[in-house]
């Protein structure tokens, strides 16, 4: 009901646009609200280690080289004995004689009175493109199995779909977002936005809410790539309990591949894959003129070619088209810094988290003024990206629904609602997004529009919203 009256106001305020003036904008606030209160925190019994003498746990992969032929597998085992670091795997439907064994880094950490487990991480490269594998973790007396699937040879023209999500924590309405991306068959892999688990966010940053997150993320996670960026909850500098290294559990526990795209930080780094160009930024840590992350970003934009992944996709954390006041204007120091670079490298999409909300802009470009030029407002670009907000994954801190009046002109569609999203590419001229909000029984379709790339296809999209 809501939802009709939105899109009847939408109209209208697309004809009042069309026939008035350009001070007029077509930007939907949705009226619907999922739930104002915080959802509340699955408490850490839900997440119970899994049975069997140093069964292997936690199990998640992503990416483990720059083209899609590697694997990050990484688990964690209470106790590093014979064989808990090793990892069989081979192609479904061959047979014993195909099996191939890795065995893992292993690494461990303290923080404040928190000693983890055995955290291994195993790089398997040399996959076959577009194949299903097996891999069992663990040589010993509890061994799990796990499948996935390689993606297809980098190529403009293949057909990709990834999951987005952000923000996701661990309360029963992360749960909703995440098996309501696990339900759809279509998600190959998915983009994460940054802020995984939480525990920062309880006494002393409860590291074992790390693993609680590791456990109940598994269900997706072991079985196909997540592409992870880091947000400020991945931060953990806690000075006053004696913890003053930036991003430790994260980085012990959440191994990418940045080796691979020259990086010198697991905090920025690039993959292809398929037909797109992934692009991974840090919000938090130095990103001005001569810092590595500037100086790798600079490097990085002339290495992309559209003729061989014609989509550019940008994650960062903090958003730099935000209409919302919480975390307003947060992002824009970076926006003003590369900004303009993605302009000029016609970046398809960028995907932030951040705002416990939904958001979708207009492509727009704020790059043509300077200090006393007084030109400092967004306006339409065509080059410029689409900047998405999807750090509506469900945590802990609750939906962000206090919107700033009026809608900016750069703003399309908000809604202060948990979910989750779909890129669906199609080939090297269209991609299907739509946003998933988190409904009752099933995710509903919220907000969609057809992207067209920006290297083959630079025209404005139409929003079906
Ligand atoms: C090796 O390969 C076969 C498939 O032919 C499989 O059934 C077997 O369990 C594999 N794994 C290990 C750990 O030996
Ligand atoms: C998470 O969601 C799934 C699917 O709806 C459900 O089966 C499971 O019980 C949920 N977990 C919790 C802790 O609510
Ligand atoms: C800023 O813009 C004004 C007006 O276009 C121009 O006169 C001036 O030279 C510009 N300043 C710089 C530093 O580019
Ligand atoms: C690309 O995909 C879109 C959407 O499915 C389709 O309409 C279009 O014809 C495709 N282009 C080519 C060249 O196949
Ligand atoms: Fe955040």
């Amino acid at each position: 009901m809501g939802l009709k009256l939105n899109r009847l106001a939408f109209v209208c305020s697309l004809i009042v646009f069309l026939t008035i003036s350009a001070v007029s904008h077509a930007g939907v606030t949705s009226s619907y609200t999922r739930v104002a209160e915080p959802s509340e925190e699955m408490p850490l019994e839900t997440f119970p280690p899994p049975p069997g003498y140093n069964a292997p746990e936690q199990v998640h992969i992503t990416q483990g080289d720059h083209n899609g032929r590697g694997m990050i597998i990484s688990w964690v085992t209470p106790v590093n004995d014979d064989g808990s670091n090793v990892v069989t795997y081979w192609i479904a439907d061959s047979d014993a004689s195909t099996n191939q064994t890795a065995e893992a880094s292993t690494d461990s950490y303290r923080y404040f009175d928190y000693n983890s487990a055995f955290l291994h991480h195993a790089t398997i490269k040399g996959l076959k493109y577009d194949t299903k594998y097996f891999y069992e973790l663990g040589t010993g007396r509890s061994t799990r199995r796990f499948y996935f699937t390689t993606p297809p040879e980098v190529g403009p023209d293949v057909p990709y779909t990834f999951g987005v999500i952000g923000d996701l924590g661990q309360t029963f309405a992360s749960n909703q977002t995440l098996y309501n991306y696990m339900s759809n068959p279509k998600g190959q892999a998915v983009l994460f936005a940054g802020d995984l688990s939480y525990a920062d966010d309880h006494p002393n940053h409860d590291q074992r809410k790390w693993d609680a997150y590791g456990r109940f993320v598994e269900a997706c996670a072991a079985f196909q790539p997540w592409i992870w960026a880091a947000g400020n909850h991945e931060i953990d500098y806690a000075p006053s309990i004696g913890e003053t290294e930036a991003f430790k559990p994260y980085k012990k526990r959440y191994h990418v591949p940045y080796k691979a795209s020259k990086s010198t930080s697991p905090l920025w780094y690039s993959i292809k894959r398929a037909s797109a160009y992934i692009i991974v930024l840090s919000s938090y840590s130095a990103f001005d003129k001569y810092t590595p992350q500037n100086s790798w970003l600079e490097d990085e934009l002339k290495k992309v070619n559209r003729e061989e992944t014609p989509w550019l996709i940008v994650m960062v954390h903090s958003p730099w088209y935000n209409s919302n006041n919480y975390h307003y204007m947060e992002g824009e120091s970076m926006r003003v810094t590369f900004e303009p670079w993605f302009v000029q490298n016609k970046v398809d999409i960028v995907f932030a988290g951040h705002v416990h909300a939904y958001e979708r802009s207009e492509r727009v470009s704020n790059i043509n003024y300077n200090i006393t030029d007084g030109l400092s407002s967004p306006v339409k670009d065509p080059s410029a990206p689409i900047y998405i907000t999807i750090g509506d994954g469900g945590n802990i801190e609750g939906i962000a629904n206090d919107y700033t009046y009026p809608q900016p002109s750069y703003s399309a569609y908000r809604e202060a609602s948990f979910g989750h999203a779909l890129l669906e590419i199609k080939n090297r001229t269209h991609a299907l997004y739509t946003w998933h909000r988190n409904g009752d029984k099933e995710s509903v379709i919220s907000d969609s529009l057809w992207v067209k790339n920006r290297y083959f296809l630079p025209e404005v999209e139409t929003s079906m919203v």
